[in-house]
């Protein structure tokens, strides 16, 4: 390929509401045909939480205030052990990779796998391995 010319399809970032709207509803795709992540929603309205995970997003990566809430909280007692974050983090990136790429989109990993990282220690901490 002549090196001066753009590939036919190029990824974009995320820059828009629209950007996380896509990323948040494929993710929960992935989530929920995932054998060992699925069951952990079970009990989960969707009609409610997606929109909670996209106010989540616009709020960490466009910095649009509206989110609020104890994330740390949402996660506890619910038997969420290190290796369930490893999947999560897998499943994130994919969706993340397959998709985007830029500065936004890197830090939207970056961020995942911090908090992932933070919740995983907390519980660990709190409820054992
Ligand atoms: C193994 C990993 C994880 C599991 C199984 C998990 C599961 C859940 C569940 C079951 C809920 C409650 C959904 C409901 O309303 O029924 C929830 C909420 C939430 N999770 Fe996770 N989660 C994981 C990792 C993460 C990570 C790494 C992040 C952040 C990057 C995150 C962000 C959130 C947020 C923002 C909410 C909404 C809290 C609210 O509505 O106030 N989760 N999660």
């Amino acid at each position: 390929m002549n090196k001066f010319k753009q590939p036919f399809f190029m990824k974009k970032d995320i820059n828009a509401e629209n950007d996380i709207d896509l990323l948040v509803t494929l993710f929960y795709e992935k989530i929920k045909a995932n054998t060992t992540l699925a069951p952990f929603f079970a009990n989960t309205n969707w009609e409610h939480h997606l929109p909670r995970m996209k106010e989540f997003w616009y709020f960490i990566l466009l910095d649009k205030p509206g989110f609020r809430g104890n994330i740390y909280d949402s996660h506890s007692n619910r038997g969420i052990k290190a290796p369930h974050f490893d999947t999560w983090i897998e499943l994130f990136c994919e969706t993340i990779n397959e998709n985007f790429e830029g500065e936004i989109a890197t830090k939207a990993i970056n961020k995942a796998k911090e908090l992932a990282m933070l919740f995983s220690w907390k519980l660990t901490e709190t409820e054992g391995k």
